[in-house]
């Protein structure tokens, strides 16, 4: 089965062609535009991807090596994202399953994030822990079965990613922020400062990132502190963050008995997130996954992906497909 998906939900435009679950091509165009502002402008997103998204889809089907008249589907975002930007997407979706007769398939960016670790998988094996920590979310997910989702964690406040990019903005550093964070954290030493992970009242399994980020504001607003701290700050900045996410992964993983996880998401590109799962691996009980790099921030690869699962379930859509900006990844 060959899908042909698009990815328009924030501020990468991009569409792949995939076989199967095996990726043919995917191109991806970030908008750079979004870093003078320090942040994602949903009205400069809504006409960038309007501009980009027929080159983008020129290119991508060119370089799959096969034609739109050998695609069997067309799988495109429909939420949750920003609301122009998913109409760009949705509606150039839409036209192009009208105009060359390829059946439409409605895709959650969050379950494209999923199923992003199953990109060149012969087979998906349930049930998973499914952690999803990106710039809007922060949650992990007790996956029995294809649609069967159970929510057990969930942030109160600022996601994962959003925490690396407002931390990174506080230190002056570019846009997105936890790239930024990560590479200043290698020239850094880990325990000098100290920030907490929070407790969430009521529930054990939650996260909050709202505390750090203002631990950190009084940080850097005391005379404690000069620039020249900023490497070992932006490192246990960092730490605390990732340990925040492994500690709750662990209490969920003992309270549900599965061992078996999947990680997606930006933050998932941060590659000292990635050794310290490693080390909880080592132990023999953990099973723990992550996509390629390039697969973990926004693509239209993992959309196909995710559709392909839908198309099996023949769950696809019509000309009626509507966006969704707050979807989520249950319903
Ligand atoms: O999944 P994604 O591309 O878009 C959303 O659906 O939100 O995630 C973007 C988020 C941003 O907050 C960005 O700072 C974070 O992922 N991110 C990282 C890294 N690369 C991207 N966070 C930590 N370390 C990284 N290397
Ligand atoms: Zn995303």
């Amino acid at each position: 089965m060959n899908i042909l998906g698009i990815e328009t939900s924030c501020d990468e435009t991009s569409v792949a062609v995939t076989h199967h679950r095996k990726v043919l091509s995917n191109t991806t165009v970030s908008q750079l535009i979004h870093t003078e502002y320090g942040g994602v402008v949903p009205e400069i997103a809504s006409i960038e991807h309007l501009s980009l998204i027929n080159e983008v889809t020129r290119k991508s089907i060119k370089d799959s090596g096969i034609t739109l008249s050998e695609i069997d589907y067309i799988a495109v975002t429909n939420g949750p994202g920003l609301k122009g930007a998913l109409l760009v997407g949705v509606n150039f979706a839409k036209g192009l399953s009208a105009a060359n007769d390829i059946p439409l398939i409605g895709v959650n960016h969050m379950e494209g994030h999923l199923f992003s670790n199953f990109i060149d998988k012969k087979q998906i094996v349930y049930p998973f822990l499914c952690m999803l920590v990106s710039g809007g979310h922060t949650q992990i997910w007790l996956v029995s079965s294809y649609k069967d989702y159970k929510l057990f964690s969930n942030t109160v406040d600022d996601a994962a990613g959003e925490a690396f990019d407002k931390g990174a903005r506080m230190l002056g550093l570019g846009y997105p922020g936890g790239p930024e964070i990560e590479k200043l954290s290698k020239f850094g030493s880990i325990g000098e400062f100290n920030f907490p992970i929070a407790r969430v009242k009521n529930s054990k399994f939650n996260f909050s990132f709202s505390g750090l980020k203002t631990s950190l504001y009084y940080l850097l607003k005391s005379n404690k502190v000069t620039e020249k701290d900023y490497k070992n700050i932006a490192c246990d900045y960092q730490e605390t963050i990732l340990d925040t996410l492994i500690k709750k992964l662990v209490l969920v993983s003992d309270e549900t008995g599965v061992f078996d996880v999947v990680i997606s998401g930006g933050v998932t590109a941060n590659i000292r997130f990635r050794d310290k799962l490693d080390q909880i691996t080592k132990n023999g009980l953990y099973n723990i996954h992550y996509p390629p790099i390039k697969y973990c921030t926004d693509n239209a690869a993992m959309i196909c992906i995710a559709g392909y699962e839908k198309a099996l379930n023949s769950e696809t859509s019509d000309s009626t497909l509507d966006i969704y900006p707050n979807l989520m990844m249950d319903q």
